[in-house]
């Protein structure tokens, strides 16, 4: 390392803070779960935490409001089903913490046209919605990257789709603090350093996602007998005829959503039943829709639990509130003092 290297290495802020975004569109899934909630709940134990429901974000892609209190509550209700605790995590609503907004305006001015309009993100969304491509959702990495340095996080457990969006939270960090002093650490994913589990649909190709294949995708907020009525549609076929024949995908994606439901044993039998062509599928099916039912009806049912209890919801909003508007007014007196707009 050359001196100005270390020098500049030196001069980089570390962060043990978490944060990370949820955006309340659509209902939580499987995929999330495995994907993301469950590592939340891991985390809460070991480190700061602020998980922030981003219903800000979503004004840029769905300015109808009318489904948006439902939908805030139904993710707050559905992560805490999940494990995520507010009282270890900060778990808290985009809107509530006003100094976002402030912060998201200086980072503008860091923030170039072409940069923006090169994002990924950006053009998909673009092209899918020609009739509005608003000034909001240019600039959505922009106000990410507010969420994440409002509270000086550095660990931000995302996926891949977010890479590029991480990537121009760094740039923004390094230009903020090269202007104004060192004042952000460059955020990072973090998880773990484990790869990410990848949930199968159950239509044998893809991934869970929540808008693209309603049959493929197991919801919490699926009744018993819907997760039944997906498991059993899901893609088989004859079976294999040769001992110990290499798995279709469609029948390997099968064996993957029950590691993440079923019991060793039980998994082990059916590998064994079908490296002996004793498979019967419908029968596997039955046992992944059983156990798929024994996982997600608990979660089910305290989710609607916590959606029928208003007060509790809103207290758990406000406490949230409470917690990440002091962190983030923490970092915002150091940033208006570095840019210079501490005139008394
Ligand atoms: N853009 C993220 C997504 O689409 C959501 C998000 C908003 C986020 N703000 C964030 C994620 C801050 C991590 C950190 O999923």
């Amino acid at each position: 390392m050359t001196d100005q290297q270390t020098e500049k290495k030196q001069g980089v802020l570390s962060s043990n803070v978490v944060m990370s975004g949820i955006r309340p569109t659509g209902m939580l899934h499987l995929g999330n779960y495995f994907g993301a909630i469950r590592n939340y709940v891991r985390m809460q134990e070991q480190y700061e935490c602020y998980f922030m429901v981003a219903d800000l974000h979503s004004l840029t892609t769905h300015p109808d409001t009318s489904l948006l209190k439902e939908h805030v509550k139904r993710v707050l209700a559905e992560n805490i089903a999940c494990g995520l605790d507010p009282d270890k995590a900060t778990f808290y609503c985009q809107s509530h913490v006003r100094e976002t907004g402030e912060l998201y305006l200086y980072l503008n001015m860091l923030a170039y046209k072409g940069e923006l309009e090169k994002t990924v993100t950006f053009k998909d969304k673009a092209r899918l919605h020609p009739e509005n491509v608003n000034a909001g959702l240019l600039t959505y990495p922009v106000l990410q990257t507010a969420d994440i340095i409002i509270h000086r996080a550095g660990l931000v457990p995302v996926g891949k789709d977010q890479e590029q969006h991480l990537e121009m939270a760094r740039n923004f960090v390094q230009r903020f603090n090269h202007r104004y002093g060192q004042i952000f650490p460059e955020p990072h994913a973090f998880n773990f350093n484990e790869a990410l589990v990848k949930v199968p649909g159950l239509d044998g190709s893809g991934k869970m996602s929540k808008s693209e294949n309603n049959m493929s995708t197991l919801y919490f907020a699926d009744d018993d007998d819907t997760i039944r009525k997906k498991v059993m549609k899901a893609k088989t076929d004859a079976g294999p005829t040769e001992p110990n024949s290499p798995m279709p995908d469609y029948i390997e994606n099968i064996f993957l959503l029950m590691h993440l439901v079923s019991e060793e044993g039980v998994i082990k039998k059916y590998q064994e039943d079908y490296n002996n062509c004793s498979i019967r599928y419908g029968d596997l099916k039955k046992q992944l829709a059983e156990d798929m039912v024994k996982f997600i009806a608990p979660i089910r049912q305290k989710a609607d639990d916590i959606l029928a209890n208003d007060k509790y919801l809103v207290e758990t909003m406000q406490k949230g509130a409470a917690r990440a508007s002091e962190s983030a007014q923490k970092t915002m007196k150091l940033v208006r003092e570095a840019i210079g707009l501490n005139y008394f």
